[in-house]
């Protein structure tokens, strides 16, 4: 596996349910990673399944991710990606959690942590995905579910070398919202200090990252990197915020 410690920053696309040939062509033709100076930086793109393949044949300046696998090792599950099969084709990355996939498909924190552990036995760094609701937050809930996502979703054979978290709140994915920059700095510092046992993750920040704030998000020391959704979609977008 990868020593993601290392990496100085790690900046992540997740394009969801977005893409086409034409698109993915259209995209690695334009991507600019020239601009990003320090090697150091992981790059990571995490295309629909369907064009993993297609997304890592054109280049290999960034590192291939999931967008969710199996809770399922192989075997009669209709529809669903194994880890083993992701690690198959190059992936070392997988999100796992993703506040859609926990609302949308009714996926519990201990769904979640089967899911990161089957692709640690992959040799796949999980992105645990975990972030409160607005309501959540206007109750002032926001540390104890945090607190609470983290203990259960992330698995025994996880560690702060192994596997990423991802600061998603629910109230900012694709709304254009996001904390403030102190609020980012706390919550930050609360998940790497504060939670006993799960220390010193590395902590992305997600949820309406651009261009126009990318920079000043990555420049939080406790920020060791970003998720971007929405304008990882968008080359020129993606590339800016690259170079922040
Ligand atoms: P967004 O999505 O950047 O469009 O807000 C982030 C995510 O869902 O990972």
């Amino acid at each position: 596996m990868l020593e993601i410690h290392k990496f100085s920053k790690i900046i992540a696309a997740n394009w969801k349910m977005n893409g086409s040939i034409k698109f993915i062509d259209n995209f690695i033709d334009q991507l600019n990673l020239k601009n990003n100076h320090n090697k150091f930086v992981c790059t990571i793109i995490c295309p629909p399944f369907i064009y993993s393949q297609h997304v890592s044949k054109q280049s290999d300046n960034f590192y291939l991710g999931g967008q969710d696998c199996s809770l399922f090792q192989e075997g009669s599950y209709t529809g669903d990606i194994s880890a083993s099969m992701l690690n198959n084709i190059g992936c070392q990355f997988c999100i796992v959690g993703h506040s859609e996939r926990r609302e949308k498909f009714n996926e519990t924190d201990d769904k979640v942590a089967i899911k990161a552990s089957n692709s640690l036995k992959n040799n796949i760094h999980p992105i645990v995905c975990v972030g409160e609701t607005l309501a959540q937050k206007k109750n002032n809930q926001t540390k104890e579910v945090l607190a609470k996502q983290i203990r259960k979703s992330i698995p025994k054979n996880s560690n702060n070398k192994n596997t990423i978290i991802a600061y998603e709140p629910v109230w900012a994915i694709g709304t254009g919202l996001t904390p403030s920059l102190e609020e980012i700095n706390d919550i930050h510092n609360f998940i790497k200090n504060e939670i006993q046992d799960y220390e010193n993750f590395q902590t992305l920040y997600g949820g309406s990252v651009k261009s126009t704030n990318s920079k000043e998000i990555m420049k939080i020391n406790s920020v060791d990197g970003v998720l971007v959704g929405g304008s990882s979609l968008d080359i020129m977008e993606f590339n800016k915020i690259l170079s922040s």
